[in-house]
């Protein structure tokens, strides 16, 4: 018996297998219920007392070293099996397609950063107001016609309920609640009941700013807008403010900027001015602070308001609004940026 086991002992170390069958087989062959292993167990317990000690050892040693290679060739076919045939390493990867953000958000969060490194902290609001948010507080006289129904989209025909026409709303609602100084910046989306043109659409986006302290005058209203328009355009860009009129500001002014698509010799898109409209500014009219709980005796200050696509089209020369709302990758994609 001694003998038999030294030999298959001998026949385990040398065992190689040429694939996952033949390691199936010896598993059998020595493992198997009706394997060699077992017939041995049968002959150690015929085998005279004297011997069983030293017989028991040698079959835990064959045993031990028959589990152990069984193990070692599954883990070899194993293995073999994954990467010989259900993956190809040698395949192309498929390609990771990366997003890319949309002009408007390049621009929006730009305006944002610019304004940032001067103290300005962003504030947002709903889009779905009340008359009073969107017009009352602002000094809308009540035969306004921005409050129309030709302009603004009113909720399920209640004349209360509207779809904000601009993100002054955000203004009113700081200024109730917070107290001087405040120095916000209100982006977000807009709506305004108008057809559909290359110049215009019923959506928009805006960013309003307003700063309220004591001793706020113009020339900081000018300074501010003056850095906005070189930060976002061009170290050289020329400003431009023209007396204008909103309900809210009193005195109030358009600004506009050297035309940066001909640097101010005349093109299409100045109409041949050197000058192109970018937003609506003015001091906030004490109506507006009375209607918040700030006392216009001791505090002052301004407020601006840009569209984004504007800015957007002037700064990538892009003359058609509509395409920012197509989804266009071919569009989309061209733009690369913070
Ligand atoms: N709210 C104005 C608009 O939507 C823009 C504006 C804001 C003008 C602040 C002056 C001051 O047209």
């Amino acid at each position: 018996m001694k003998e038999k086991i030294a030999s298959y002992l001998a026949e385990i170390a040398a065992f190689t297998a040429a694939d996952a069958t033949a390691a199936e087989e010896f598993r059998i062959r020595f493992l198997g219920r009706k394997g060699l292993l077992q017939d041995l167990f049968l002959d150690l317990k015929a085998a005279p007392a004297d011997e069983k000690r030293e017989l028991g050892k040698l079959m835990n040693d064959l045993k031990n070293a028959a589990e152990e290679k069984t193990a070692i060739l599954k883990t070899q076919f194993e293995q073999t099996q994954e990467s010989g045939s259900t993956i190809d390493l040698s395949l192309p990867a498929f390609p990771v397609q990366l997003g890319a953000r949309h002009p408007l958000s390049i621009v929006r969060r730009q305006i944002i950063e610019i304004f940032a490194r001067i103290g300005y902290q962003v504030a947002e609001g709903a889009e779905i107001e009340d008359d009073f948010h969107n017009f009352s507080a602002l000094n809308f006289p009540e035969d306004h016609p921005a409050r129309d129904m030709q302009d603004t989209f009113f909720v399920q025909n209640n004349p209360d309920i509207l779809l904000r026409t601009h993100t002054s709303t955000v203004q009113v609602r700081v200024m109730e609640s917070a107290k001087p100084p405040i120095r916000i910046l209100a982006p977000g989306r807009v709506y305004r009941n108008e057809a559909i043109s290359a110049r215009a659409n019923c959506f928009f986006h805006q960013v309003e700013g307003l700063y309220i302290d004591e001793g706020v005058s113009f020339a900081d209203l000018k300074q501010t807008l003056l850095l906005f328009a070189r930060e976002m355009f061009s170290a050289d860009t020329q400003i431009r403010l023209r007396p204008s009129y909103f309900p809210f500001t009193e005195p109030s002014a358009e600004m506009d900027i050297s035309c940066n698509i001909c640097s101010g010799k005349g093109c299409n898109v100045c109409k041949y001015t050197g000058w192109v409209e970018i937003l609506g500014c003015g001091m906030v009219d004490p109506a507006v602070l009375k209607n918040c709980d700030i006392d216009p005796e001791k505090y002052s200050g301004f407020a601006f308001g840009m569209g984004i696509e504007r800015i957007t089209m002037l700064k990538y020369k892009v003359n058609d609004l509509r395409i920012f709302f197509d989804n266009d990758v071919r569009f989309l994609r061209q733009f690369t940026g913070a």
